[in-house]
């Protein structure tokens, strides 16, 4: 049972759709499909689904990098600052980028983006920490950096290199540590231990949890990995086609999965001992550019009803915390 927490961020009825011109005809491609989120402080929120789903593009709307061909359909994102609500899609260019870093930051997918292949590790700290906190020296920089990676337990020399010169899980590593350089109250990871083998990978988790423990900040994480949500989340949201279909406690989600997206999901994990073929999701997902008709799952769905290829089903609550679109659960 999750105590009550404070909200971090909170959304209603967020949609942001990929606007493209195709040879004269516009094509939208729906990747954030009227998603509700209430994420509290000092917790890791994991988001999982299949590729392709909206992953990404929904961490991109939380951050508020809403840029061409993205667009926000409709929606609102509110950060809690100083104890009040702010809808930050209505705030100035110099007001969000105030916000990156200092109030959210983000890991972005594939590590080796973050940085500039001709500048050192400590420069991009410089360039991160710096245009964030104008007055400071490089010499303030420098120490600002050099105690992260110490209490991150990096290296010390790690500021001299080239990121080339890193291993892909140090590399994660790094970014982790400059984005959380700034005690930022939201951190945004996306994928961050995807291409990693399993040591690497319990190594970037462990520097995550340690993070998340030092900063007591709010950390959501996007993997397709429920191992990883397995090891980290506190509450889970399950992603279909641009829509939060189930969400729960970890210990719920693994438990006692409702929507039918989500057993398959648990269904095909390997357990240990048994050498029974697991279950994977039939068919393929649906285009985000051409959705069916009522509940997105329900071309590859064996419970389906009439009502499924008709109206998409709103949330039931199994309790507090477990909430499910599925016309199987409650009024759906
Ligand atoms: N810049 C873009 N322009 C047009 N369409 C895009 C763009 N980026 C993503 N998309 C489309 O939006 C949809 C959602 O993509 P997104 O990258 O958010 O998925 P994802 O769940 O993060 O996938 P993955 O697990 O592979 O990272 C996909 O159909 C993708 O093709
Ligand atoms: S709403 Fe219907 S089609 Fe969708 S997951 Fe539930 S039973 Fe399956
Ligand atoms: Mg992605």
């Amino acid at each position: 049972m999750i105590e009550k927490k404070q909200t971090v961020l909170r959304t209603e009825h967020l949609k942001a759709s990929y606007i493209l011109e195709i040879q004269g005809t516009q094509k939208i491609v729906k990747a954030v499909n009227d998603v509700d989120l209430q994420i509290y402080e000092n917790e890791i929120y994991g988001i999982a689904g299949e590729s392709g789903c909206g992953k990404t593009t929904l961490l991109k709307t939380l951050f508020n990098e809403i840029v061409p061909p993205l667009r926000l359909v409709d929606g609102k994102i509110y950060y809690r600052i100083n104890y009040e609500e702010v809808d930050v899609t209505k705030i100035s260019p110099e007001e969000k980028r105030k916000l990156r870093m200092e109030y959210i930051s983000y890991i972005p997918q594939g590590s080796m983006s973050v940085f500039n292949p001709v500048l050192k590790i400590k420069g991009a700290f410089e360039d991160f920490i710096g245009s964030h906190i104008k007055a400071q020296s490089r010499a303030e920089i420098f120490e600002l950096a050099r105690k992260r990676i110490l209490e991150l337990g990096l290296p010390k020399n790690i500021l001299d290199v080239y990121p080339h010169q890193l291993s892909g899980g140090m590399r994660q590593r790094v970014t982790i540590a400059l984005a959380a350089s700034l005690n930022p109250r939201i951190m945004i990871g996306d994928e961050p231990t995807t291409a990693l083998d399993v040591v690497v990978q319990r190594g970037v988790i462990q520097m995550l949890k340690d993070v998340q423990k030092s900063l007591k900040n709010t950390i959501i994480l996007v993997t397709h990995d429920m191992g990883v949500h397995a090891n980290v989340a506190d509450r889970i949201g399950i992603m279909y086609a641009g829509k939060i279909v189930e969400e729960a406690t970890t210990e719920q989600i693994f438990a006692q999965p409702k929507h039918p997206y989500t057993q398959f999901l648990i269904n095909s994990l390997p357990k240990f001992g048994d050498k029974s073929v697991r279950e994977s999701v039939p068919g393929s997902p649906p285009s985000l550019a051409d959705l069916p008709q009522g509940c997105p799952f329900h071309p590859r769905c064996p419970h389906v009803k009439e009502i499924c290829r008709q109206q998409m089903p709103d949330f039931s609550h199994v309790d507090s915390n477990h909430r499910v679109a599925c016309w199987l659960v409650g009024e759906g």
